[in-house]
């Protein structure tokens, strides 16, 4: 049901060069001309174009932006764009100075290998991924000489869906800077002929109504977006674009038939979207969570959305509300007429929904498909009608039976496929993999319900795609003898403004015509007729078009085959599942589509190596993946300073902040390389941090004690098998068995379920995991021809809090308020750090006053921390000793 093709490029500009920077002050002095409002820290985006050809829904677009370095020193470009996981990028280039560097779809581990090869030659390389969630974020970042230009290039594809009875294209638009040659240019052609075609951009004022142009006759539909340089000011003199929002294509094509088959070159596909259709009666179950985690926001945004719900729903229509906390709570006995009285009961009942307690989501689904199954049984419900269940939740079945795969196997069999379940999973503390699997596995769809202002909006909208049932059953039958590799041909209900769509492959190359039966229950009767195609009717219908790309059935086909495998993928186990990925990676591969299981590769061929002269630095290309909403920037690491933080970084010192005292602790661990210390262990969250030590290039012959620094961090989440291993190279995610790696020359924000990353390029990563633990890793890099030393990390810790009062571990220990008085300071062996006697947790230590080194703010002198030292690898101060720490292995 999603058809939004969201799209955004944005072209990011490092921090300047000093030397560059008088530069451009001292030319905007002199001489204000336009060309200085093009050139923004030394980069002018001179075209930018996005084109886009729609033939039979089925979208082709290409993106290309194009700069040129002004400049008098190398700079860095960044191409960025983000995506809806249901366009397939096809394909990516680039072009420095005439040079082009194609990009080739591989498998993705195939794909990874030669990336991180190519990385570590220092090559150019770029890779795209598709993370297989919401959206995909694709950005490739170029240093190019001075003078020099790139043309980025990338295509994808994706077939668009129909909602609300129009076919929708989002082109999200920021190219933040005043762009010379900036055009959006759309093509459609649909042999049905097009009855309505509407362009609108949410940033274009009414001054700029009239440069959308838009045009449709017949089959053929032209819009085109083409702002002059004054046009995408923001006001009359300024250089600010105002090109900053959606673009929004929408569509609809005639329909004389409620069936349109296309023949082409040995493939089929079946457009299916019958109108005039009287309504179904639907009987709807609302199963919602009023669990302690719905209190605020979610569960007003909640009743707001039932309310707004409850003023469309029909008089004919039979509903319910369950509501699940610990207990679980039932409105009515049983499903109830829509009568207006029974709405305004409804009402009352709704705004009086408060929450309590724990999640039992079990206990609620189950007392909703009871409740259904009863309705049938009984006919409390008409038999002509369409069931329909729709559970909203917001966290993690934690009563009553909370084993997901047990909720799975209950739920499936009570529905048996009679009616589809809708699982709406409200913000990131839900399962969702959980609740996408068991709506797939009873012919629905999983949604997740972003967390803002408009939450009740996105609740409603998913109602309104469901609210109009036309048909149940609905079956697209084709000769088994002439057609094989079909795509999914049953449906449970086909909704008004929606349409379904078949392709498959004949079996003898050379037919031309097809016959289909389509059989559905509609409101009075059942439908029931047979419909035919023939290959020169096709042919026909697009006789007089041009913009046909010759292969767009079959490939419209091998899109939907690929969709549905991965759709089937995730509620398959076992060789059934690995028989669904391969089938997936093979098409995948052949019709060079980017999906989860493929990578797109572009390298810098050899020979080209420093071909434009950048000497100092190698040109970096860099990928990454991205799976929802931006987050805020990581503003509390620029809090103002000091704060207290437990940390440990350098050889290694940890950092004991004392807040209440204003005053620090702080002591070394002196280990051998090799050795992995636990840091932080939290059985109740399931949080484990625990670190690697390196030591230096070469052991120093002239101390007893070697230096050691962590070289490698491993933070896991037991509870959502989740992994991450931080290394001064990369940085690695794990979810399951699902890896997605980074290098430090990404700057990424990541966020998935009970995860959020957020990496600062070469600087420092932000990782806030589960309940809000978050952590700090600094990237220590010291000069690569370093006698002695190498890369570290250092940790540092925020949102302590969110762990539990049983974590422990090296630093975990100190997350609970430590106190310690301080006696008879007196004189030590060095005559600027006084001793002195500490007294903390019933013991006496002899301490040190020193300093340590907080790195968050300045990784490459570090501030320094005044704190008491805590001699002997912290004996006294820790519980147990030191050695008590030292684990078997980073998980
Ligand atoms: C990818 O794009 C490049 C640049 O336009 C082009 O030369 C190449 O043929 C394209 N590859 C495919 C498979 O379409
Ligand atoms: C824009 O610049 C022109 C020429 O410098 C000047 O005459 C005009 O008043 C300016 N308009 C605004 C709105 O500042
Ligand atoms: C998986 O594919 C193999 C080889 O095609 C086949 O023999 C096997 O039956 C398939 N297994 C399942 C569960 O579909």
């Amino acid at each position: 049901m999603e058809n939004h093709l969201l799209l955004f490029i944005l072209l990011l500009i490092p921090a300047l060069a000093s030397s560059d920077l008088l530069v451009t002050h001292v030319r905007t002095i002199k001489k204000r001309n336009v060309d200085n409002d093009l050139v923004v820290n030394g980069i002018e985006i001179y075209s930018m174009k996005i084109d886009s050809k729609v033939t039979s829904r089925f979208a082709h677009n290409v993106i290309t932006s194009k700069a040129v370095n002004r400049g008098n020193v190398h700079k860095e470009v960044v191409f960025d764009v983000e995506l809806p996981k249901t366009a397939f990028i096809t394909n990516f280039s680039m072009t420095i100075d005439g040079v082009t560097y194609p990009g080739t779809v591989k498998e993705k581990e195939a794909a990874k290998k030669q990336y991180e090869k190519a990385v570590s030659k220092g090559q150019t390389a770029g890779l795209v991924k598709a993370s297989g969630r919401k959206t995909e974020k694709f950005t490739v970042s170029v240093n190019i000489a001075a003078a020099s230009k790139v043309n980025f290039e990338l295509t994808y594809e994706e077939l668009l869906k129909r909602q609300f009875g129009k076919y929708e294209m989002f082109i999200k638009v920021k190219p933040k800077q005043l762009v010379r040659d900036f055009e959006i240019e759309v093509d459609i052609f649909e042999p049905q002929g097009i009855s309505e075609l509407e362009a609108e951009g949410t940033f274009i004022t009414n001054e700029l109504q009239n440069i959308v142009k838009k045009t449709f006759s017949e089959k053929k539909g032209h819009i085109s977006f083409k702002p002059t340089l004054d046009q995408q000011r923001n006001c009359a003199n300024c250089s600010q674009s105002l090109l900053d929002g959606d673009f929004i294509v929408r569509y609809d094509v005639k329909r004389t038939t409620p069936d349109n088959l296309q023949i082409v070159n040995g493939y089929f596909v079946h457009f299916f979207a019958p109108t005039n259709l009287p309504k179904l009666p639907k009987n709807i179950i609302f199963v919602i969570d009023i669990s302690g985690s719905m209190a605020g926001r979610e569960i007003e945004q909640t009743r707001e959305a039932l309310l707004k719900i409850l003023d469309d729903i029909k008089e004919d229509d039979f509903f319910n509300f369950i509501l699940f906390g610990s207990e679980v709570h039932t409105w009515k006995e049983t499903l109830i007429k829509a009568t207006p009285k029974n709405l305004d009961e409804a009402r009352a009942f709704v705004r009086g929904i408060g929450t309590s307690g724990m999640t039992n989501l079990h206990g609620g689904i189950m007392r909703g498909i009871n409740m259904l199954n009863d309705a049938h049984e009984q006919n409390v419900v008409p038999k002509r009608s369409a069931s329909i269940i729709i559970m909203l939740t917001d966290g993690q079945p934690n009563v009553g039976v909370s084993n997901t795969q047990d909720i799975q196997t209950d739920v499936k069999k009570a529905i048996e496929g009679k009616y589809p379940l809708y699982n709406l999973g409200f913000g990131y503390g839900v399962d969702y993999n959980f609740l996408e699997k068991m709506a797939l596995e009873n012919k629905g769809l999983a949604r997740r319900i972003y967390p803002d202002s408009d939450s009740a909006l996105q609740l409603q909208g998913f109602y309104d795609e469901v609210s109009n049932p036309m048909l149940t059953d609905v079956e697209l039958n084709y000769p088994e003898n002439e057609i094989s590799d079909l795509t999914k041909n049953t449906f449970k209900h086909f909704y008004d403004g929606s349409e379904i769509v078949v392709a498959g492959r004949f079996i003898d190359n050379n037919q031309n015509s097809l016959t289909v039966d389509v059989r559905g229950e509609g409101a009075n009767d059942a439908l029931s007729y047979t419909a035919q195609q023939d290959a020169e009717q096709t042919a026909k219908a697009f006789q007089e078009q041009q913009y046909i790309f010759g292969d767009y059935i079959e490939r419209l086909w091998a899109y939907l085959t690929i969709e549905q495998l991965l759709e089937k993928r995730i509620a398959a186990t076992g060789e059934e599942k690995e028989n669904f990925t391969a089938e997936a990676l093979d098409l995948s591969l052949k019709y060079k589509f980017v999906t989860p299981l493929t990578s797109m590769v572009v390298t810098k061929p050899e020979d080209h190596d420093n071909q434009d002269g950048i000497a100092d630095k190698p040109i970096e290309v860099t990928a990454q993946d991205i799976t929802a909403a931006m987050l805020a920037p990581q503003s509390f690491l620029h809090s103002s300073y000091p704060t207290w933080y437990t940390s440990v970084d350098g050889d290694p010192h940890f950092i004991i902040s004392v807040p209440q005292k204003e005053d620090a602790i702080c002591f070394n661990i002196n280990e051998n390389p090799g050795a992995v210390l636990n840091l932080i262990n939290d059985p109740v969250t399931g949080i484990t941090v625990n670190g690697e030590l390196i030591g230096d290039k070469k052991a120093n012959s002239g101390t007893k004690i070697q230096n050691t620094y962590f070289g490698k961090l491993g933070i896991a989440n037991k509870h959502l098998d989740l992994k991450l291993t931080v290394t001064p190279e990369k940085i690695v995610v794990q979810k399951g068995n699902e890896k997605t790696g980074f290098t430090w020359l990404d700057s990424v924000t990541l966020q998935q379920e009970g995860l959020t990353l957020i990496i600062n390029r070469k600087k420092n990563l932000v990782v806030s995991m589960g309940s809000g633990a978050s952590f700090v890793i600094v990237l220590h890099q010291v000069w690569k021809k370093h006698p002695l030393h190498q890369d570290f990390l250092g940790l540092y810790t925020l949102g302590s809090d969110k762990l539990s009062e049983q974590t422990h571990g090296l630093l975990g220990q100190f997350f609970r308020p430590i106190d310690f008085t301080i006696l008879e300071i007196h004189p030590g062996s060095d005559p600027k750090k006084p001793d002195a006697t500490m007294i903390v947790k019933n013991k006496e230590l002899t301490v040190t006053r020193g300093w340590q080194k907080d790195f968050r703010e300045d990784p490459a002198h570090g501030i320094d921390i005044p704190c008491w030292f805590v001699h002997n690898n912290g004996a006294g101060l820790i519980d147990g000793v030191h050695t008590d720490y030292i684990v078997s292995s980073l998980f």
